[in-house]
């Protein structure tokens, strides 16, 4: 599957950029998602040097590369954006990430500080080329302390980052939610591991329900749709994680 157009209207799409099958890509299964309006891109998570060859070749049967004007890092994980060097090389677009990081992801192998700009904590927002706009929302500490995630006002979708990710047996990840009973499953040991505390959850999920969300999709694992978005936030506001599960 090269990509999946999880939404589409006049001048403006939300786009999966599929991912590798062949058991080659190594690490944790991640997603990387474009929106295209106006025919400029604003790539999501672009991910490591390891999904960079996939994800570039992806992009290139909708979109010139040279068009991509904006990358948005949720956090400063290698999975998120280990690859960008390559992406400074392939496009001139400009970097929104936590201005907690920006000093840390110059050890990537970049060479241009002034393609960040940098996202101050309280969140905000990127006007596209066709005048419509995505929203960074904060989410820090889930899980890390500089973290965001992009809810596109056009199509619905809230772009989690780590907040939503599953970790299925290789190759059998399906593309939206489907048994959710079994979903969590793969969703468990993840967050109950990588967020300290729920109270990180109940800061974002207060923020996060008032928005019109018809989709969550998270960096690993499946997208959640319909009656699955109700049933993620109701799943996620109960956890136990962290600290009152970490025996220490
Ligand atoms: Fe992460
Ligand atoms: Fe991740």
């Amino acid at each position: 599957m090269a990509f999946e157009t999880l939404y589409q209207s006049a001048n403006h799409k939300f786009l999966w950029l599929g991912k590798d099958e062949s058991g080659l890509e190594e690490g944790v299964q991640s997603n990387q998602y474009l929106i295209i309006d106006g025919g400029k891109g604003l790539l999501i998570d672009p991910g490591g040097f390891g999904v960079f060859a996939r994800v570039l070749v992806n992009i290139s049967q909708i979109l010139d590369p040279a068009d991509i004007k904006d990358i948005f890092l949720c956090h400063q994980d290698p999975d998120v954006g280990g690859g960008l060097a390559s992406w400074f090389e392939m496009t001139p677009a400009v970097v929104h990430v936590s201005e907690l990081w920006i000093r840390f992801l110059i050890h990537f192998g970049v060479n241009d500080i002034t393609r960040f700009k940098g996202i101050a904590d309280r969140g905000g927002s990127l006007t596209l080329s066709s005048g419509r706009t995505v929203e960074f929302i904060p989410a820090h500490f889930l899980h890390s302390p500089g973290n965001f995630h992009l809810f596109d006002h056009e199509s619905g979708i809230l772009f989690t980052g780590d907040i939503g990710a599953a970790v299925y047996p290789k190759g059998k990840t399906p593309l939206f939610v489907e048994n959710f009973a079994e979903h969590v499953t793969y969703m468990e040991g993840f967050h109950a591991r990588y967020i300290g505390t729920n109270k990180a959850i109940a800061i974002w999920l207060q923020k996060v329900r008032k928005l019109p969300i018809k989709m969550v999709a998270p960096q690993h694992g499946s997208i959640f749709k319909e009656e699955m978005v109700g049933k993620f936030f109701d799943w996620i506001s109960g956890i136990r994680c962290g600290f009152d599960v970490m025996d220490l």
